[in-house]
């Protein structure tokens, strides 16, 4: 679709940046028709980031739009709202210095079946800074070498949640305000992923380095691994692959994490911030 020229119930405004595009003038509180939705899906494919602006939704109006993108997924580590099991609340209050997400990644990448979408909804935002950062892992794969490709396109990553919620990790350590449970079985189970994953729907090829997740590649050492993971880390978020969300009580962004990383600035000490996050069941990547 180029920029919205499919669309003929829907306003997409491209960021002009590496991904990502707003969605002006849809409520989200009522039931979109079916052809609407349809634009509304395929503008996601597109963009890979939406975000629509002045969303007035309640938990559950908030899940009933995420399940028209498919059957809801849950987060092992946070409890949910109790009025809405499908949405954790990601709070960071005006003392507290860490904050959740605060590292590129792909949500729960570690997970045999990871999430394909996450869906952040703003409840309050700071005057200043929490913006979301956004890069777009097509044009990662795309813009890597042939020969590089040759190689990554053989690799498979060990995933494991046990680097940031294990013992060492620094979510097990952290000065936050939301009630956190562990299974050990979540946190120390390893998972096979390729490292270039094709995406089930566009059928593109995306660098799928979730690095935070990624102990090594298979059949090498985390030493051998490590030099190679962490230049694929950086040439993934490079300036020109990304895009910056900058909130506003009320903004609803929906990513794909199939093709996306994202990164939740901590730059407002002093300052509360708080989302409510659903994620979508997706399928094993391949
Ligand atoms: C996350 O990693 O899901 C959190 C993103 C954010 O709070 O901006």
């Amino acid at each position: 679709m180029d920029e919205g020229a499919d669309c003929r119930h829907i306003q997409v405004e491209p960021s002009g940046q590496g991904l990502g595009a707003e969605v002006v003038g849809l409520d989200l509180s009522a039931a979109l028709a079916a052809d609407v939705f349809e634009e509304v899906y395929r503008a996601w494919l597109e963009h890979q980031v939406l975000y629509f602006r002045d969303q007035k939704l309640s938990p559950a109006a908030q899940a009933a739009f995420g399940r028209r993108f498919g059957e809801l997924d849950t987060y092992p580590f946070i409890e949910p709202l109790a009025e809405q099991p499908e949405i954790i609340p990601i709070i960071k209050e005006p003392q507290t210095r860490f904050n959740f997400g605060g590292g590129w990644h792909s949500d729960t990448s570690y997970q045999p079946k990871p999430p394909k979408a996450t869906m952040l909804l703003a409840r309050e935002v700071p005057a200043r800074g929490g913006d979301t950062c956004y890069a777009n892992l097509y044009a990662a794969y795309e813009t890597l070498s042939p020969g590089m490709r040759r190689i990554v396109d053989g690799l498979q990553g060990v995933f494991t949640a046990d680097r940031v919620h294990g013992g060492g990790g620094f979510y097990r350590n952290a000065d936050h305000p939301m009630a956190m449970h562990k299974d050990e079985q979540d946190v120390t189970r390893r998972v096979e992923h390729p490292i270039v994953r094709t995406h089930p729907e566009s059928g593109r090829k995306a660098l799928y380095v979730s690095y935070p997740h990624i102990e090594r590649f298979k059949r090498m050492t985390r030493e051998e691994s490590r030099p190679i993971l962490e230049y694929l880390a950086a040439h993934a978020v490079k300036p020109e692959h990304t895009f910056r969300l900058r909130w506003e009580a009320g903004t609803l962004a929906l990513w794909d994490n199939r093709c996306v990383l994202h990164y939740a600035l901590n730059d407002y000490p002093g300052q509360r911030r708080e989302m409510h996050r659903l994620t979508i069941k997706g399928d094993a990547p391949r």
